[in-house]
């Protein structure tokens, strides 16, 4: 059976990122077995550049990556749900995929679902999606699907009925993938 991690790139903290993430994999973990990573409340220092992971395969720095590396190796499906920000990602979420550096020959063959959120239109969110593309293309991650949509206020999800029905639909779609193989 697939495992499927789920990872929230928002600084804020119940937000739209959080709680569309939260609703696909309270729906996927009846199925198949999930985990979830929320950026907001882990404790993730600045990737410092220096490289050596690519020497030794593991970072020097201690802090709440080491966990979410290890579950990034063992998850066969990569959620990652997160706002748009200036047409790109929060800096906080940016971090956490630079600190996967040094799982850059090992993650390949996986396959991940992009959800982004913001209050602008289509263009904005799709420059963000590009970016997410780009790192899953350099891990040789296949996206197996990307989804959009336009929330604001830190409630905007939990309260839109038809956001909901089209995670709870993804989530289904997820659920059929993955629970055989
Ligand atoms: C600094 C900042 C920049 C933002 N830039 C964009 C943007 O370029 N495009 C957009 O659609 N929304 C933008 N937004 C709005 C957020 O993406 C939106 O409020 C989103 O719902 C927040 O999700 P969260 O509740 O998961 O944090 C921005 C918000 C902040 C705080």
């Amino acid at each position: 059976m697939k495992k499927i991690l789920g990872i929230s790139g928002s600084p804020r903290h119940n937000g739209n990122s959080e709680v569309a993430l939260f609703r696909v994999l309270s729906n996927c973990e009846k199925h198949l077995p999930v985990a979830t990573f929320n950026v907001s409340q882990m404790n993730v220092h600045l990737c410092d550049g220096c490289l050596a992971c690519e020497e030794v395969g593991y970072c020097h720095q201690k802090d709440d990556m080491a966990s979410l590396l290890k579950e990034i190796e063992s998850a066969d499906v990569i959620i990652i749900s997160t706002p748009v920000y200036f047409d790109g990602l929060p800096a906080i979420c940016k971090n956490i995929l630079d600190r996967t550096n040094p799982l850059c020959s090992r993650i390949g063959g996986k396959e991940a679902y992009i959800l982004t959120f913001g209050q602008a239109d289509e263009t904005s969110w799709e420059r963000a999606c590009v970016s997410l593309e780009n790192y899953f293309e350099v891990m040789n991650i296949a996206v197996m699907g990307k989804y959009s949509f336009y929330a604001r206020e830190k409630n905007d999800v939990a309260n839109n009925v038809e956001i909901l029905k089209k995670l709870d639909t993804i989530s289904a779609s997820i659920i059929e993938r993955y629970q055989e193989g």
